[in-house]
């Protein structure tokens, strides 16, 4: 990318990932461009003078074209809520009309699975499908819409990277998360990073080229597993 400032759109920039990784661009001089929708525009307050913000739904073809328009990179957080194909909506938005070589960064969870070769601890064996079968009977998430929107950005030949979260805690950063290709790998076992530090490794992944076409499940750095694992490398 050239010496101008990186100009991001932060798809989903008004929930609490997407604030923290409009802070992270900022503090990294990086103009931003979010999208939230129309109710949420005012979550956005303290950052309406140094950002660029596009109201709508993040499903909206119409409104990521204009927001990913010029964007050297796209951070996207896809989230299961709602089931009318809300996070396959948004996938399939930002990867039709992101500028050509864009770097595109996607949230989700442990539960995504790139090639089948996680080994899921018990409680999330357990807990995925319980979730999922409430969450379909009340009509509130959809986790197999996030599960396609992650099929079809694994299927595309753009510059994406799919990021991972652990279980999230709020508190101040403790460094950039540590990651593993597969969620079993020991050094993942401590299962938790700080949502700050989630959001840190989305806007680093932008300028990480090791990273694209890679599905990383991170962890903090400071966890007992990512320590222990340190200690014996
Ligand atoms: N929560 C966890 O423990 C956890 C663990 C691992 C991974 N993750 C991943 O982290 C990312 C962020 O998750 P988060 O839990 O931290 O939430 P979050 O950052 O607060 O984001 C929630 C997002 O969902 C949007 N949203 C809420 N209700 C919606 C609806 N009915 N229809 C459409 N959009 C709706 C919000 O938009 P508005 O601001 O407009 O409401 C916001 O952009 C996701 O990709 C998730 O899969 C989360």
């Amino acid at each position: 990318m050239s010496g101008r400032r990186l100009r991001v759109c932060i798809v989903g920039a008004s929930g609490k990932l997407g604030q923290y990784m409009v802070r992270h661009c900022l503090d990294r001089g990086y103009e931003v461009v979010g999208v939230c929708r129309a109710q949420s525009v005012e979550k956005l307050t303290e950052f309406r003078d140094r950002i660029r913000i596009v109201p709508g739904h993040t499903n909206d073809a119409d409104v990521i074209r204009e927001a990913v328009s010029g964007c050297d990179g796209v951070l996207t957080v896809l989230v299961p809520w709602g089931v009318d194909g809300y996070s396959t909506g948004t996938a399939q938005a930002v990867l039709d009309h992101a500028e050509p070589g864009a770097r595109l960064i996607f949230s989700c969870g442990w539960h995504i699975s790139m090639d089948g070769k996680d080994r899921y601890p018990l409680k999330l064996r357990l807990l995925v499908p319980v979730f999922g079968w409430v969450a379909r009977l009340f009509r509130f998430a959809d986790i197999g819409d996030q599960e396609e929107a992650a099929r079809r950005i694994f299927a595309s030949e753009t510059r994406w990277t799919v990021v991972r979260g652990s279980d999230l805690e709020e508190g101040d950063s403790e460094g950039l998360p540590v990651w593993s290709r597969h969620v079993g790998d020991p050094i993942l076992a401590s299962n938790l990073t700080r949502r700050i530090d989630f959001a840190l490794f989305m806007v680093h992944a932008l300028t990480d080229d090791s990273l694209v076409h890679e599905a990383p499940a991170i962890v903090s750095c400071r966890s007992a597993s990512a320590l222990a694992h340190a200690e014996t490398a």
